[in-house]
């Protein structure tokens, strides 16, 4: 393992936040984090890294940055119907999704170019046009960084929910995630439903789609609207999407007819939270270095040379105008460092 001191990480987070990291050591497996637990660098400020597509640096890091480059993808099971695969954690997931498009295993095309690395997929329970991790995942692994064994969890254990898992709570900084395994079918049963996939699909002609078809439509959607990070830094969508209770949507959308709501149980709606900043006239706006995306309101985006705090700030006024228009508090889903 080779250790680096006074690492800049403007080309490893997708913000492109220029913050210098104390010392910085990338792992290629599971053998090398257990060597770090031995040597103690979880026990002093530490921070693990993957592709830095869901983080906001907002100082430089004065500890240790473990960049994960676990790599390996291999076939563990196959039946008629399905293969269960292992993808070592430092995998790029939209390479993953591509190479298990070509393998003509069907169940992870939705999630096609979600930038970032699979061990962080569970963390979050990454999700996008009516699929989530959770519907493939069937186990993850990880090295507890208290005792420095391998221990893994199956999909009910990790406690899945919207942009959420154990990994943000009980086991938050105390793993390190190596590897995940995912079911996927050989039998397509396609998702189709969510937002603009069928008319993309439609306005390219196709009746009768493949998984490829699928992929290609979510990035054509995604490309539409999403900022590219290496052209424009962000790291995706700033805030959650907000659950509230009925009554409260029921009061909002009095005045806001054009106001949609997904299900989230039997008293609460989710509702857009890219709706409520542009209605509070966000969308768009450029503060100093930083704003909201013209395309996307709920993307915060670094227009060059934007800090960690400049970002944070244009963020906590967001926060403030959502609360006093419309009574709703957005949480951040960006991980503040
Ligand atoms: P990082 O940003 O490197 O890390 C995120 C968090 O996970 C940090 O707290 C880090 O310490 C922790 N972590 C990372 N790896 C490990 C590990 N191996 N073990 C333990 N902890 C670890 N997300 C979605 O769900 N859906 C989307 O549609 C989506 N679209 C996006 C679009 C854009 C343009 C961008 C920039 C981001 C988008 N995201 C989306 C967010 C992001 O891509 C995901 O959250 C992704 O899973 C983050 O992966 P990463 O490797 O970059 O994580
Ligand atoms: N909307 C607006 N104005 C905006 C943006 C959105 O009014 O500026 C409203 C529109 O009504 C639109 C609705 O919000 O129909 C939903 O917008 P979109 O389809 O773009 O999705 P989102 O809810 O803003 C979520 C995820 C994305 C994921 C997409 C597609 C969260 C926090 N975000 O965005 O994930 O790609 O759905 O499934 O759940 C991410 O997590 O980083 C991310 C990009």
């Amino acid at each position: 393992m080779k250790k680096e001191f006074n690492k800049n990480l403007a080309d490893l987070n997708t913000f492109g936040m220029s913050i210098t990291a104390k010392e910085f050591v990338p792992v290629t497996s599971a053998d090398q984090v257990k060597e770090l637990v031995k040597n103690s660098v979880f026990k002093s400020p530490f921070f693990i890294l993957g592709g830095g597509s869901n983080v906001l640096f907002t100082n430089d890091f004065e500890g240790t940055v473990i960049k994960n480059e676990i790599k390996g993808i291999h076939l563990i099971t196959e039946t008629e119907k399905d293969v269960t695969i292992h993808v070592g954690a430092g995998e790029n997931w939209h390479e993953t999704v591509l190479y298990t498009i070509d393998q003509n295993w069907g169940g992870i095309e939705n999630l096609s170019l979600i930038p970032g690395c699979v061990g962080a997929s569970p963390i979050q329970n990454i999700g996008a046009y009516g699929v989530e991790l959770k519907d493939v995942l069937t186990q993850v692994y990880f090295i507890d960084l208290e005792s420095g064994e391998e221990r893994s969890l199956s999909n009910t254990e990790c406690h899945f929910g919207y942009r959420n898992s154990v990994f943000k709570h009980e086991l938050k900084n105390k793993v390190f995630i190596t590897g995940i395994d995912l079911c996927l079918s050989k039998q397509h049963s396609l998702q189709l439903t969510y937002g603009a996939i069928m008319d993309q699909l439609s306005s390219a002609g196709i009746d009768n789609p493949t998984i490829k078809d699928v992929s290609n439509a979510v990035i054509e959607i995604r490309q539409s609207k999403l900022p590219d990070p290496r052209v424009l830094g962000n790291s995706g969508s700033f805030f959650k999407n907000p659950v509230i209770p009925k009554s409260l949507f029921d009061e909002i959308k009095k005045s806001n007819p054009d106001l949609r709501s997904y299900p989230a149980g039997d008293s609460h709606v989710k509702i857009a939270a890219g709706w409520l900043i542009e209605k509070c006239g966000w969308k768009g706006k450029k503060i100093g270095n930083t704003g909201s995306h013209a395309k996307q309101a709920l993307v915060l985006v670094n227009y060059g040379g934007a800090s960690g705090s400049e970002v944070l700030g244009l963020a906590k006024e967001i926060i403030r105008s959502v609360k006093e228009t419309f009574n709703v508090i957005l949480e951040p889903e960006v991980n503040i460092v």
